[in-house]
């Protein structure tokens, strides 16, 4: 019999790595700001159906008109990390960014910076109303589409999200995906998570993909950058990544990066930093073959 998974420091069950529930109503963290607020959580409520139904049905992102309220809280945040992305991002991802026009003026649409990532990397945004278990997740992915929230979160903590939101998904996952390196990366772990049946496989490409695609860092010229969304949508995480004492940096070892757990919430102090993309696309590769996976 197997060992028992760990995730999060938590022994879990194997099952629910290959059989997630689906959560048909809203449910969000008891830590969520905002949960007082009555006109938010209507509005949460109502962006949480609208983009359900549009996952569901196979439909592009919905257009969301936002508010003045909203429009404000993007382009605080937005400004605040454009300042750090400058400085501390990876040159693939500032590329993107500027190719994309994600400004810090207007709330982008998740439906128009679909329309460019499948002219250019043949991969699309799926409209979603949260985030969704990780094996729903990665089937999505496996099809070159990749799950984005649009709503945002609460006014009163403009720096802090339990969950991700828009401007986690908007800043920190859709720019990586004009990449063709990064596009095919996260293709074949999506591949790879949804043929598995095997729960310690699924746990152990969650974790490639967390320490790469969720909180990578990246050698640059002889410096290291930021590549993870996690961090790049995050006005703490940038500087905690690159500059904190209380943070390991260690070489991306595949052999060490699928065995070590982590806790999505705090802030991270356990990071890998991977060469390039193209040794992270042919990692995948080599731990995909290793588990036997046959993926197209
Ligand atoms: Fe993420």
């Amino acid at each position: 019999m197997k060992e028992a998974l760990i995730q999060y420091g938590q022994v879990i069950d194997p099952r629910m790595m290959v059989a997630p529930p689906d959560a048909a109503e809203l449910e969000v963290d008891p830590k969520t700001p905002g949960l007082d607020d009555a006109d938010y959580m209507a509005r949460r409520r109502g962006i949480f159906d609208l983009t359900r139904q549009h996952r569901l049905n196979r439909l592009e992102p919905p257009v969301f008109e936002y508010t003045p309220e909203e429009t404000r809280l993007w382009q605080d945040v937005s400004t605040r990390l454009d300042e750090l992305h400058q400085k501390h991002a990876c040159g693939m991802y500032l590329r993107a960014k500027r190719d994309l026009a994600i400004m810090t003026s207007v709330v982008p649409q998740m439906g128009h910076l679909s329309e460019r990532l499948r002219a250019e990397t043949q991969t699309h945004l799926v409209p979603a109303e949260g985030s969704l278990p990780y094996r729903t997740f990665y089937e999505y992915i496996a099809e070159r589409g990749f799950p984005v929230t649009q709503f945002l979160r609460h006014p009163s903590h403009p720096e802090f999200t339990p969950e991700p939101d828009m401007i986690h998904d908007c800043l920190g996952h859709v720019p990586p995906f004009m990449d063709r390196d990064y596009a095919e990366l996260i293709t074949l772990i999506g591949k790879a998570a949804a043929t598995t049946t095997d729960g310690e496989q699924v746990l152990m490409l969650k974790r490639f993909s967390w320490f790469s695609i969720e909180f990578g860092l990246i050698e640059e010229a002889g410096e290291t950058k930021v590549f993870g969304a996690g961090i790049l949508s995050s006005t703490g995480e940038i500087p905690n990544s690159l500059f904190s004492r209380e943070v390991t940096r260690r070489p991306f070892v595949t052999e060490v990066v699928v065995n070590t757990d982590y806790d999505p919430t705090y802030m991270q102090t356990n990071l890998f930093v991977a060469p390039s993309l193209p040794f992270l696309r042919q990692e995948a590769e080599a731990l995909v073959r290793r588990f036997g996976l046959q993926v197209g």
